[in-house]
């Protein structure tokens, strides 16, 4: 298939390409073969032959493309609680209205009705990729990877592993490190042999919920399981100063530095959150090439806290966004785009109006603007997650979402004063709703 298109991506970090009226060839397996700007030499005969062979396909007039968006951080169980329950810290939050929310997915018809609303509304809002935390229920686990596999969408879904009797009610957890363990494996398994998953569109992930809920032998566990399975992992990581002191108080360092220890950090690792990182800590994510998925809505609520996320990026730390549903109110990436940009704002220019300009912030350059949280969105989240995502290239799967700015019933405004294409992208990313995402792609195939 070839689809003529215009639209934009940002394959490098603060770069915007518009791309005008190009040449997508996609292949059977969905995946991006060529892609052909008019002026190049082949883009005439490639177009013919398109047109020719019926293979050619044409995005309608004033329609963009964009890449799909990547939410690095949800938790699936956590949908029906969505702008709700924000008004406590996050160890009283869990005890009072997540744990005992979680623990209804030992229900699977409740599991499916949830999980079934929530792949379908993320997807009709241009999430093509979601790494999922799930629940510490096997079956729960795979009715949400069988609905992912159903609905089309590119997932990473994860078995929540917490049995640390410590720190999670006994009606809610793993009954041991060895159940951690053993229901870990049993959702890989389930996930990878699953007829319809053929081409790993969906993949499975190793899920410690954070430390405080862990055992020793679990997190050691857990972290051989990844290496054996050469499995993503995901887990909260320094997320507010009550869980960065938690393990420094229990393992005398801080979690990055722990999780490392435990062989729980490498290439395909992702840390929600990541507030208090230290300056060390950053050197030894990028040595490991883990990532951070950076929720700037849930941190409002729940960490207190900004993530320095200019100071990781100049590290050269991978990072992505995330929505973290439900710790934050919103589910769509569109609008963890516009946090990231305000609260980085925020973060430079500090935010006490008693305090003179110059000392409100101690962050100098800590702002970022549309372009870089556009990238951050797509690419930066595609290559957080080191698959060929988020990119309009060769070897990149087809993901992608069309906004259709004049959506009679959508948010996008465009006057006929002078805009360049990248004042266009921005007033998109700004004011875009859902009634202005008019279709939606995963490797190649329409899914919202
Ligand atoms: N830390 C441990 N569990 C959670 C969770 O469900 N949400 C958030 N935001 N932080 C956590
Ligand atoms: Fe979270």
């Amino acid at each position: 298939r070839t689809l003529l298109a215009s639209g934009f991506h940002a394959p490098e970090r603060g770069d915007i390409d518009a791309l005008h009226e190009v040449l997508i060839a996609i292949g059977e397996d969905g995946v991006i073969r060529t892609v052909t700007r008019p002026g190049e030499e082949d883009y005439e005969r490639a177009l013919a032959t398109a047109r020719e062979t019926g293979v050619l396909s044409t995005l309608p007039d004033g329609m963009l493309l964009l890449p799909g968006f990547v939410d690095l951080h949800v938790h699936a169980p956590q949908y029906p609680q969505l702008g709700r329950a924000l008004d406590v810290p996050l160890e009283v939050w869990l005890h009072k209205y997540t744990f005992p929310l979680e623990a209804r997915y030992a229900d699977a018809a409740f599991a499916r009705r949830v999980y079934r609303r929530l792949v379908a509304d993320l997807l009709a809002t241009g999430t093509t990729t979601a790494l999922y935390f799930a629940t510490v229920h096997v079956e729960a686990t795979r009715i949400l990877a069988d609905i992912c596999l159903e609905e089309g969408q590119r997932a990473l879904v994860g078995k929540v592993a917490m049995d640390d009797p410590q720190s999670c009610p006994d009606y809610y957890r793993d009954a041991s490190p060895e159940a951690a363990i053993a229901g870990t494996w049993e959702v890989i398994d389930h996930i990878r042999s699953h007829p319809a998953n053929r081409d790993g569109r969906v993949r499975p992930v190793v899920t410690p919920r954070f430390i405080p809920s862990c055992t020793n032998a679990t997190l050691q566990g857990l972290g051989e399981l990844a290496r054996d399975c050469g499995c993503h992992v995901q887990t909260h990581c320094s997320e507010s100063d009550w869980a960065h002191g938690y393990v420094l108080a229990r393992h005398g360092m801080t979690d990055a530095a722990s999780l490392d220890r435990f062989g729980l950090l490498g290439a395909g690792s992702v840390l929600a959150h990541s507030n208090f990182l230290t300056a060390d800590d950053m050197d030894l994510l990028a040595a490991r090439q883990a990532a951070v998925a950076h929720c700037p809505v849930s941190n409002a609520y729940f960490a207190g806290a900004v993530f320095p996320l200019r100071a990781a990026l100049e590290k050269g730390v991978r990072v992505g966004l995330g929505t973290d549903i439900s710790g934050g109110p919103i589910s769509s990436i569109l609008d963890a785009m516009r946090a990231a940009v305000m609260v980085s704002r925020m973060l430079e220019s500090g935010v006490d109006p008693a305090l003179p300009p110059r000392q409100r912030s101690a962050m100098v350059d800590a702002r970022i603007d549309f372009r870089e949280a556009f990238h951050l969105a797509t690419a930066g989240g595609g290559d957080a997650l080191n698959l060929p995502v988020g990119r309009f290239a060769p070897g990149c799967h087809f993901d992608a979402l069309a906004i259709d700015p004049a959506a009679e019933d959508g948010t996008i405004r465009l006057w006929d004063v002078e805009a360049n294409d990248e004042m266009l992208l921005e007033t998109i990313l700004y004011t875009a709703s859902k009634p202005n995402i008019a279709g939606v792609w995963v490797g190649g195939a329409h899914v919202a």
